[in-house]
């Protein structure tokens, strides 16, 4: 998938780099670390596009990485960001990355999972839910995933869906809740039937093909289930998996 590098990297300490990142309205430099952990790619600058934050607003980012959109809602009109990850270097890198930006007095960065680091008083206006939603098998063979961060599972499916269950009890009246999904490479349908018993209302914000190299479709041909495959489609000369986001409000509890 395509990385959004803007400028050349600069190596700053063993496997860190610092690195420029585009996204609405907003140019982060940023700490990654693309040997070990997740590094921003064309998915984040499109969470970036279609979310929307109002004035004040308090917002979450659970599946930070290393708090590309953390750092870039803190520089929106929010109020207060939440981030959250399970991996330590990320939840780390964050606060590191928001200090640089200069938002570190308003970005507070946790380890751990989904909403389990947050009191459970605390709720949100916004939720950006740009959590693992790749298959085990893709997500590896594709490199996307250093061997450190936690897939979707073997269909992709597990954070999401958990997620999906749990937000009801942390949206404030109004708020909403932005999630992905990838078509093709994780079960889709299991995805969006949770989210429909879930949420009273779904937009679709994003709908964006992504070509895969030749390469690449070798990959993930030989660990894709037929009924993943199937769901690839060519789009030009590529195959291609399709990326959905989705806007979710109306949170109910079951
Ligand atoms: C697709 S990456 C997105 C990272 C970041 N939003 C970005 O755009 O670079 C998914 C992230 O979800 C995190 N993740 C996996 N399981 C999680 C969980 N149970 N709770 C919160 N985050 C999780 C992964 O560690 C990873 O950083």
């Amino acid at each position: 998938m395509a990385v959004l590098i803007q400028s050349e990297k600069t190596v700053v300490e063993p496997k860190v780099v610092l690195q420029s990142f585009s996204l609405k309205r907003h140019t982060l430099d940023l700490y990654v670390s693309p040997e070990a952990l997740f590094v921003p790619n064309a998915v984040s600058r499109l969470f970036a596009k279609i979310v929307r934050i109002e004035p004040d607003d308090v917002v979450f980012d659970i599946g930070t990485g290393t708090g590309v959109l953390a750092v870039w809602a803190a520089h929106e009109p929010s109020s207060v960001v939440y981030a959250v990850d399970p991996v330590r270097e990320h939840a780390l890198l964050a606060r590191r990355n928001a200090r640089l930006n200069g938002v570190g007095d308003k970005l507070r960065s946790f380890q751990g999972s989904l909403y389990e680091p947050l009191s459970a008083d605390l709720r949100a206006d916004v939720i950006i839910g740009d959590v693992s939603g790749i298959a085990d098998g893709p997500g590896r063979a594709l490199g996307w995933y250093a061997s450190d961060v936690p897939t979707g599972g073997g269909d992709g499916t597990e954070v999401i869906t958990d997620l999906l269950r749990q937000t009801h009890a942390r949206l404030r009246p109004g708020g909403r809740l932005y999630f992905p999904v990838a078509v093709g490479l994780s079960d889709d349908e299991k995805i969006m039937s949770v989210a429909r018993e879930r949420f009273g209302r779904l937009e679709q914000k994003v709908d964006v093909w992504f070509p895969f190299t030749d390469e690449e479709y070798d990959l993930v041909a030989c660990c894709l289930p037929s009924a993943f495959l199937s769901k690839l489609c060519k789009r030009g000369s590529r195959m291609a998996w399709n990326g959905h986001i989705y806007e979710a409000t109306n949170p109910r509890a079951a």
